[in-house]
């Protein structure tokens, strides 16, 4: 059965992508936010996005310093995430308080944060005002992450090691299992879809279970 939702859930039904740290400093003050809500948005060039709404201080941070870093926590820093998220940066000094290590990054004057899995650090490149949230379209300028937690794509190989995910509230998840997708190659070398005897058997039984459930509707 299907749960009916509002309009505003869809955020939620959406949430997934890794939350990540945003730092920033401007006249040698940092500052740092999670946000749940970013996405890459180019390939080449490469460009991500953070939307923030204009209440957090770094909104100012951004628009003064016109540059920022994403840091990937793991669920080590699940607590730090959620407190970051709760104070702002113009009441405290958040780095500071939440007693977080920084290194230097190679391109841009905001910190990294140690402890965390991957860092990308991008120059503002646009900012969109969109709904009540500003999308700060950032250009990727250099990314580094911990060996046990990336190479190509996230490993998964260790809790520690994976990223963390946002589910609204004070709820958050870390993904399970990898899994390979297979497809079969046509003669002509187009993709197409193999059925796994097990996903045939399930797709019949789901067949007959609608099909008996629509008889027993027209009865
Ligand atoms: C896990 C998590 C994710 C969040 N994601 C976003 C987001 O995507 N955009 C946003 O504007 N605020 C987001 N927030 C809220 C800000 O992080 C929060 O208002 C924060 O205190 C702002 O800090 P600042 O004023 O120092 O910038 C999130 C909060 C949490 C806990």
């Amino acid at each position: 059965m299907r749960r009916v939702l509002t309009e505003f859930d869809a955020r939620r039904l959406l949430a997934g992508a890794p939350v990540v740290l945003v730092t920033t400093r401007w006249h040698g003050v940092a500052n740092v936010m999670p946000v749940a809500w970013n996405m890459p948005l180019s390939h080449d060039p490469p460009l991500v996005g953070i939307a923030i709404h204009p209440s957090r201080h770094t909104y100012d941070m951004l628009r003064l310093s016109q540059e920022f870093a994403l840091n990937v926590p793991s669920r080590r820093l699940m607590n730090h995430v959620q407190y970051l998220g709760t104070v702002s940066g113009r009441d405290v000094q958040k780095i500071e308080v939440a007693k977080l290590p920084t290194f230097k990054a190679q391109r841009v004057d905001a910190p990294l944060l140690e402890g965390c899995l991957a860092h990308v650090e991008c120059s503002v490149e646009e900012v969109l005002h969109l709904g009540d949230h500003y999308l700060f379209v950032g250009k990727v300028l250099a990314a580094q992450a911990e060996r046990e937690a990336f190479e190509e794509a996230w490993l998964l190989e260790d809790d520690d090691y994976k990223p963390l995910h946002y589910l609204g509230g004070e709820l958050y998840a870390v993904l399970g299992e990898r899994r390979q997708a297979h497809l079969r190659t046509s003669e002509e070398g187009s993709a197409e879809l193999e059925e796994t005897a097990e996903e045939r058997e399930r797709r019949e039984e789901e067949e007959a279970h609608r099909q008996e459930q629509q008889e027993r509707e027209e009865r």
